[in-house]
């Protein structure tokens, strides 16, 4: 097992990833001082893995209320929030019962906004159990729900005491789901980490192939680059925008094919390739490096091509990202592999040319 460090002052947690987690009541019992918790899951993981996280914390006198959801992006929204405070409060749960996750990203960012609401704020576990919520999702606090207007656009900054990662558990997600956190994976080594990137381009059949070693060192190398720009800038105001890069365009493509319809991650990784082709309209980075950049999505099975929303269908829905300021759009853009930044200054033809260039033509 790895251990790292988010490191937010009186409020710094770890990162657990290994395998077997599940079973390691020693790693959860310290936060669970009341013996009760609320465990929110789906109806597709809790019969995979909740039995297992009750005997865990059953065999130690923990009293767990179980919360299952409907699985899928489109429940990611204020009525099924509902639920979970409906039997949060119907069960008594009080302010010292502990909010666990135990889930993909939907149910991590879902239990996190319940979790910094309910009651004004209960503590909070992450149990990721998709390779996606593994590398990116659990870590740095960002919680919420969708709005049919646009996606993730009601939410708190709400850090987790803890996150457990066993990689045991990918062993049940499907290929598609997989392939779908590969490509937050390389976000990073695209937008600080050329070495992690060319480790990629080396590794990435072991990758999809589960290799329990390349899981794991990509699982650490993504959440060690992801705690060390959280404990930089937790609430968004500089580097952590970065994260962002491909996501402008990425929930563009989710909110207009309706939630649910392209993966977050497929979304994200057709979303880079429109990054990198803006980049690359802009001077910024060369052919070869859009080249290299969509190659590996492309060995990742990601979809490259974008649907054809239409360009002011895309500009309309980019409108509403929450790093529009007065009004203007803001993008993520590669200056190389291994480097990004943040920029408003995007001429619109340059704009519409990559929204013709990048989309699926029938
Ligand atoms: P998800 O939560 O929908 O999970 C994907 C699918 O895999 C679901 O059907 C789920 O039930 C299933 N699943 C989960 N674990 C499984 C397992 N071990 N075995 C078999 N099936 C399993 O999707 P996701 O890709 O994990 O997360 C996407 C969500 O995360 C999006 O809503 C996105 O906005 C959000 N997100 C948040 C952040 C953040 O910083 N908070 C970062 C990136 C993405
Ligand atoms: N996934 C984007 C962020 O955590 O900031």
């Amino acid at each position: 097992m790895q251990t790292l460090t988010v490191g937010l002052a009186e409020r710094s947690y770890p990162i657990h990833i290994g395998t077997g987690l599940l079973g390691r009541h020693d790693l959860l019992l310290p936060y669970l001082p009341h013996k009760r918790a609320a465990v929110v899951s789906n109806t597709t993981v809790a019969p995979l893995y909740l039995e297992s996280l009750l005997g865990t914390l059953g065999k130690h006198g923990v009293g767990i209320v179980p919360i299952i959801l409907p699985d899928g992006e489109k429940y990611k929204n204020a009525e099924t929030l509902g639920l979970v405070y409906d039997t949060l409060l119907r069960e008594r749960c009080e302010r010292n019962t502990p909010l666990i996750a135990l889930g993909g990203g939907v149910i991590g960012d879902m239990t996190g906004y319940a979790a910094a609401t309910y009651l004004r704020g209960v503590p909070f576990i992450q149990i990721p159990t998709t390779l996606l919520a593994q590398v990116d999702s659990s870590v740095g606090g960002k919680t919420g729900i969708n709005h049919p207007l646009g996606k993730n656009m009601v939410g708190a900054f709400y850090q987790p005491l803890v996150v457990l990662a066993d990689i045991a558990t990918l062993d049940t997600l499907p290929d598609q789901e997989l392939r779908a956190g590969i490509a937050e994976i390389i976000k990073y080594g695209l937008i600080r980490d050329l070495p992690f990137f060319e480790w990629l381009e080396q590794n990435m059949e072991k990758l999809l192939a589960r290799d329990a070693a390349a899981l794991q060192y990509a699982i650490a190398h993504s959440c060690q680059n992801k705690a060390e720009i959280v404990g930089a800038d937790e609430r968004e105001s500089g580097e952590r925008a970065l994260l962002n890069l491909g996501h402008t365009f990425g929930h563009a493509i989710e909110t207009g094919m309706g939630y649910g319809a392209w993966l977050h991650g497929e979304a994200v990784a057709a979303g880079t390739i429109m990054a990198a082709d803006l980049s690359r309209r802009l001077g910024w980075i060369s052919e070869q490096d859009a080249v290299r950049t969509r190659r590996l999505f492309e060995r990742a099975g990601l979809p490259v091509i974008a649907p054809d929303l239409g360009a002011e269908k895309y500009l309309q829905l980019m409108g509403l990202d929450k790093k529009v300021v007065g009004g203007k759009i803001r993008f993520v853009l590669l200056e190389a592999i291994g480097r990004a930044t943040v920029t408003g200054d995007v001429p619109e033809e340059l704009l519409r040319q990559t929204l013709a260039a990048c989309v699926k033509h029938e």
